[in-house]
């Protein structure tokens, strides 16, 4: 076994407690996973229990306790991943090696697991082997890894033409057409002023590109105004929602936009430093991005007096994820940051005054840190004069799924999910999931509908599924990457979303019953009402949907539409109560007759 110098790996992170995430990374790589006693040695280096040591090992899923395969294989469960034929290539892997489906070969080799999307939907199906993805699999592709491993080939020496990742661009507008040398957004930014800088952020109507659609000028505003000295800018490069594949091409070809977004937003707040947070789905960015930040530092545009700004003394570092949907969440990501377990925090108080550190940050989404850096430079009318008077500006969309050509594309705020499904080759589609499970679910009578925060808002996912495919299975599928991705902090998300994956796999199983249905609109009911955040409140929103616009495919499938199934959902949530302590009627669901 690899013997590992942890003394000197803790030493490398300044004996830092808040770098335990990217330090399981490198023990992770030695080792394949993260031993008992190396667990009792890093919490003794870094000063902390044991305890948070192992808790922080046990929350990601990217890292393990129990000893894994050498090579560490995991598919990639999208649905489009799906539609697209892993569950099979998976299972000829499977049976190359005789192991089961989260198991390890008996001599150590491999282990193969399935995970949740891997951000590579316009290019499945896809998986992760060790550190690296690779896309477009095929049953040769998957004979040829197989070979690899077999021959315990190391992964720097797999022929590179398995790693790559293909750029599909199909439409280009105000982000993906623009070109902006190193430093211009920054200069433009000095020229103008910090307060006016923010002041054309605002007019221009900037709308955050993660989901919730909060205006940037104003989050950069409160942050600028939050007192104390020190300051931070996060970039959201988390993109853990599935069908959502966007920031991946920003960060592989515009990385210079982003990076210099982040770098104005901090000389107008008043930041001294930078954090990048990267899914850690996304490892082929993490040298290109090392190598731009290493540019920029080399050219002024990082460390003392950036950009020739003296008192701007701001640098950003690069964190990589572990495979923690949850961390997408702002609060969760600091929480990742700072070395923990990703649990989103009460809010408020907010980022932008009690964000790392607890210290005022700006936590923005890739694309919104790319639009901020065109403003700018070029002002507010770059995403003012386009879109709608609510949602100004372009949108990058994945489009993946039942389409001739799948890809992103970037359109003005407005367009209609006809245009795009038109654009995209679609034909005979049934129904769009824009936004990704946690988005809108839109049946065929809705495509007149715009993509636009006041109509369907969308973080970037657009899934296209067509005649031929089953409604429910596509539920079911988001059912259970609630259920696998809940952070299990609060006691709605984390029995609700295991219930509702359970009544979902019962009925595409054709075990379901009409009580099963009733259950699941009253499961995501209590998920929205109760949940401690956004992920627990919109678990339950594409079952819903489904309910109402595809009720006929679940009808088909429930065997008998009467029988009384022998689990009683009350009864399941006993321990909850007790847990919380709680026996009110409230914390009862009622119980209705089938
Ligand atoms: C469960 C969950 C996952 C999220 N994942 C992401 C993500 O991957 N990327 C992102 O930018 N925002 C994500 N968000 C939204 C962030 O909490 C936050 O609103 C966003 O990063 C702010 O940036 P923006 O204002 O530029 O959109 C997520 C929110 C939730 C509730
Ligand atoms: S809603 Fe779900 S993900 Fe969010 S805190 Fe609760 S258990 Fe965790």
């Amino acid at each position: 076994m690899t013997t590992l110098d942890l003394a000197a790996m803790v030493q490398r992170h300044g004996g830092d407690a808040t770098r335990l995430v990217q330090i399981l990374h490198e023990v992770t790589a030695a080792l394949g996973y993260v031993p008992p006693a190396t667990i009792t040695e890093l919490a003794a280096r870094l000063g902390v229990s044991r305890a948070h040591v192992e808790g922080v090992v046990g929350f990601y899923s990217f890292f393990s306790a129990a000893p894994q395969g050498r090579f560490r294989v995991r598919f990639s469960d999208n649905i489009t991943d799906q539609m697209a034929g892993s569950h099979a290539l998976c299972q000829r892997m499977l049976d190359a090696f005789r192991v089961e489906l989260g198991e390890v070969s008996r001599d150590g080799l491999v282990s193969i697991a399935r995970t949740s999307c891997t951000g590579l939907c316009d290019q499945g199906p896809a998986l992760l082997v060790n550190d690296r993805a690779i896309a477009r699999l095929t049953p040769q592709r998957i004979g040829a890894i197989c070979s690899l491993i077999r021959g315990e080939v190391p992964l720097p020496q797999w022929p590179e033409n398995l790693f790559a990742i293909h750029r599909l661009v199909e439409r280009r507008d105000r982000i993906l057409a623009a070109v902006m040398q190193p430093g211009e957004g920054l200069a433009a930014a000095v020229a103008r002023g910090k307060a006016a800088t923010i002041a054309e952020l605002e007019r221009s109507g900037l709308r955050g590109r993660g989901g919730a659609g909060f205006p940037a000028g104003a989050k950069w505003a409160a942050c600028a105004a939050a007192p104390g000295p020190e300051r931070y800018v996060v970039c959201n490069a988390d993109e853990g929602e599935p069908g959502t594949f966007k920031d991946r091409e920003l960060l592989m070809h515009h990385a210079e936009l982003v990076i210099e977004g982040m770098t104005v937003a901090a000389f107008a707040v008043g930041a001294q430093r930078g954090l990048v947070y990267l899914r850690a789905e996304y490892p082929f960015l993490v040298a290109p991005l090392e190598e731009l930040l290493a540019r920029r530092r080399a050219a002024g545009l990082l460390g003392r007096a950036a950009g020739g700004v003296a008192g701007f003394d701001f640098d950003i570092e690069l964190h990589v994820g572990a495979g923690a949907y949850v961390c997408g969440e702002e609060s969760a990501l600091i929480e990742s940051l700072e070395g923990k377990r990703g649990i989103p925090r009460n809010r408020p108080p907010y980022p932008v005054t009690h964000g790392y550190r607890q210290r005022p940050t700006v936590v923005n989404n890739v694309e919104t840190l790319a639009a901020a850096a065109l403003i700018a430079r070029d002002g507010a009318g770059v995403v003012r004069d386009v879109g709608t008077p609510k949602s100004a500006g372009t949108k990058l969309l994945s489009v993946s799924g039942d389409v001739a050509r799948p890809g992103i594309y970037e359109y003005p705020f407005g367009v209609t999910v006809r245009q795009v499904l038109d654009d995209a080759g679609a034909v005979a589609t049934q129904a769009v999931q824009v936004g990704g499970p946690s988005g809108t679910l839109l049946a065929a009578r809705e495509f007149g509908r715009r993509i636009a925060f006041e109509d369907v808002p969308s973080a970037g996912a657009f899934m296209v599924f067509d005649q031929r495919r089953d409604m429910v299975a596509v539920v079911e599928n988001f059912a259970r990457f609630f259920a696998h991705e809940s952070c299990g902090f609060c006691t709605p998300c984390r029995v609700g979303t295991t219930l509702a994956a359970q009544m979902m796999t019962r009925i595409a199983t054709g075990v379901g019953s009409r009580r099963d249905v009733k259950d699941l609109a009253r499961v995501a009911g209590v998920m929205k009402a109760a949940s401690h955040c956004g992920l627990g409140a919109t678990a339950g929103a594409p079952v819903v949907a489904a309910l109402e616009k595809f009720r006929p495919a679940f009808d088909q499938r429930l065997r008998s539409l009467d029988v009384v199934p022998t689990f009683d959902l009350d009864l399941a949530l006993a321990p909850a109560r007790e847990a919380t302590a709680r026996d009110d009627q409230a914390a009862h669901l009622d119980e209705e007759s089938p």
